[in-house]
């Protein structure tokens, strides 16, 4: 589908509803014949028979980016396999980059959420009847059954949102820690809390760096990340107009930054690593405010610049529908 790649994309789309309208009407003729069956979470599907080495193609709409993807094959006969991926890639085979499962008999394959390669929109899912001298099916076409069910993560691998989340501090180690924002239209606050004043806590005094992610699973202090950076402030804001604040997940690291004790001779200035043997405890919270719709200005909807020459439609037009010849003849 490289077709939808010469749509225009960002700074020009106002105006050009009609036309947009238009060449999806054209798409959707053009792919009628191959066009995937969209699935319904939860849903079973009817039978299906493909015959032996051939696809046949499923797709389901993902809106939530908090949630798993569990889907499954019920195997009634022959030899299913599964190949799922998203666009560009609309029709995954063996040879796509997808996530996979090709057990003998039923497929059953989670997508998680957290996955960084997990995103909302649509997951292609292409079902593939293996045949051959090497299954127990031999060269029996594949017959079975589809369904997809969405699932929320257990919460307990997850920060609790405006709520209060403590634990203690490791020296010179990074502690892992993820949240899900469900829409682009939150505004979010981590805070960091811990005694970082040495008059008041001598021995317990330390100060901390947070990252956060929304790409790095894992950030260090060399990644390019959201950080403190600073004694003085301990919250990091997300705001939703911020680029690359978006809903999904965002990952957290907490370093116990510290001084070596031989490079520590004044002990109230310079974070020892020796507080950290008697346990700081330090207090994360991940506080959202949700922004009402009427004043949401999500990142991704471009303003209304009209650069685009009158000549580009029909020019776009005329590609789409040269694309869309070749795709039928090949
Ligand atoms: C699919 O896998 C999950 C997790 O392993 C399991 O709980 C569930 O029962 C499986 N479903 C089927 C139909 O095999
Ligand atoms: C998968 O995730 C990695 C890491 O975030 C990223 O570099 C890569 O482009 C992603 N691949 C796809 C197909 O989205
Ligand atoms: C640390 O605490 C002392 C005593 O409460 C206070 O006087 C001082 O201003 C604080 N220092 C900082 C950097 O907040």
């Amino acid at each position: 589908m490289a077709m939808l790649q010469i749509l225009p994309t960002r700074g020009n789309q106002c105006n050009k509803f009609p036309l947009l309208f238009l060449i999806t009407l054209l798409l959707y003729t053009c792919q009628a014949a191959t066009e995937q069956v969209e699935l319904q979470p939860g849903a079973v599907t009817s039978k299906y028979t493909t015959s032996c080495n051939q696809y046949k193609y499923f797709k389901i709409k993902v809106s939530n980016p908090c949630v798993n993807v569990r889907i499954l094959v019920y195997a009634l006969g022959g030899e299913p396999n599964l190949y799922v991926s998203k666009d560009p890639d609309q029709y995954p085979t063996v040879q796509s980059l997808a996530w996979s499962s090709y057990n003998w008999g039923t497929e059953n394959i989670t997508i998680l959420a957290s996955d960084p390669n997990f995103s909302t929109g649509m997951l292609y899912i292409g079902v593939h009847a293996y045949c051959g001298q090497d299954v127990a099916t031999l060269f029996t076409p594949a017959t079975y059954q589809v369904s997809v069910q969405f699932n929320t993560p257990s919460t307990s691998e997850y920060l609790p949102l405006n709520q209060l989340y403590s634990s203690i501090l490791q020296a010179n180690k990074y502690m892992y820690y993820k949240f899900c924002i469900p829409d682009d239209c939150t505004n979010v606050n981590v805070k960091l809390q811990n005694c970082i004043n040495a008059t008041t806590c001598p021995n317990t005094y330390a100060w901390p760096e947070m990252l956060i992610s929304n790409l790095v699973r894992t950030p260090t202090l060399q990644d390019r990340t959201w950080k403190l950076a600073e004694v003085s402030r301990r919250n990091i804001a997300l705001n939703h107009q911020q680029p690359n604040v978006r809903a999904g997940h965002y990952y957290v690291g907490i370093y116990g930054w510290c001084t070596p004790n031989k490079f520590c001779s004044d002990k109230s200035t310079c974070g020892p690593c020796d507080n950290y043997n008697n346990g700081i405890q330090f207090n994360l919270q991940v506080l959202t405010t949700k922004i009402p719709q009427n004043q949401c200005k999500p990142n991704n909807i471009p303003s209304c610049t009209n650069h685009a020459s009158t000549l580009t439609l029909p020019l776009l037009l005329g590609l789409f529908l040269a694309s869309c010849l070749v795709s039928l003849l090949v």
